[in-house]
């Protein structure tokens, strides 16, 4: 059977070597806490002025502020630094996290496509890190989407199954 890990490398298109380059160079160090910040602070930016209604609502009932300070955790902790998302949030747990929005391959390419902008655009992100991030956001994102839609499928699947099963079950009673 293929790991969750090889998987996401399939749908991704980013080896697990490659996603995983983050962990053999601490991006926290190299980059500093500050400039973490301001990638977060520019990232979110543009996902709130984002001219597509339909990307900007998956934010709506999310605080920027708190968003960005979400991120900026996740991002100290994921790339080497103290692990200051779970000591405020506990296990960062991706998945669970993600279940309430509307997680489409048009989302995810839409917030890599702004994730993309903000590391261009943030000073002091050299090219060799930012290729390292982009591929960590891809592998651990796109895999995302059809778990999402799998798990979709099968509480669909499931609560149709039951329908049935109380329909026959009670026309079978009702006889
Ligand atoms: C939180 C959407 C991809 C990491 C959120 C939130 C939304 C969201 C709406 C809630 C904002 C908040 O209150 O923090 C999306 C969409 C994505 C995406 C639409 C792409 C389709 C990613 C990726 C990562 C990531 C690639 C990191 C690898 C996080 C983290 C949080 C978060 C750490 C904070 C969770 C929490 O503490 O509650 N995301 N996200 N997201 N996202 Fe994403």
């Amino acid at each position: 059977m293929q790991s969750l890990q090889q998987k996401a490398s399939e749908w991704s298109g980013v080896s697990i070597a490659d996603a995983f380059a983050i962990d053999e160079a601490n991006l926290f160090h190299k980059l500093g806490l500050q400039t973490l910040v301001n990638l977060s602070t520019n990232f979110y930016n543009r996902v709130y002025d984002d001219d597509q209604e339909w990307f900007r609502s998956i934010f709506a009932n999310s605080d920027k502020q708190n968003a960005i300070q979400n991120q900026i955790e996740f991002l100290v902790q994921r790339m080497g630094g103290p692990t200051l998302y779970s000591q405020r949030r506990g296990h960062p747990a991706l998945i669970a996290r993600h279940r309430p929005f509307p997680l489409t391959h048009e989302a995810a390419n839409r917030w890599l496509h702004h994730m993309g902008q903000a590391l261009d655009s943030t000073s002091a992100i050299d090219d060799d890190s930012k290729i390292k991030l982009i591929n960590f956001f891809r592998f651990v994102f796109f895999p995302q989407v059809p778990l999402h839609f799998m798990e979709n499928t099968f509480i669909t699947t499931l609560i149709t199954f039951s329908g049935t099963l109380h329909i026959s079950l009670w026309l079978e009673l009702s006889k």
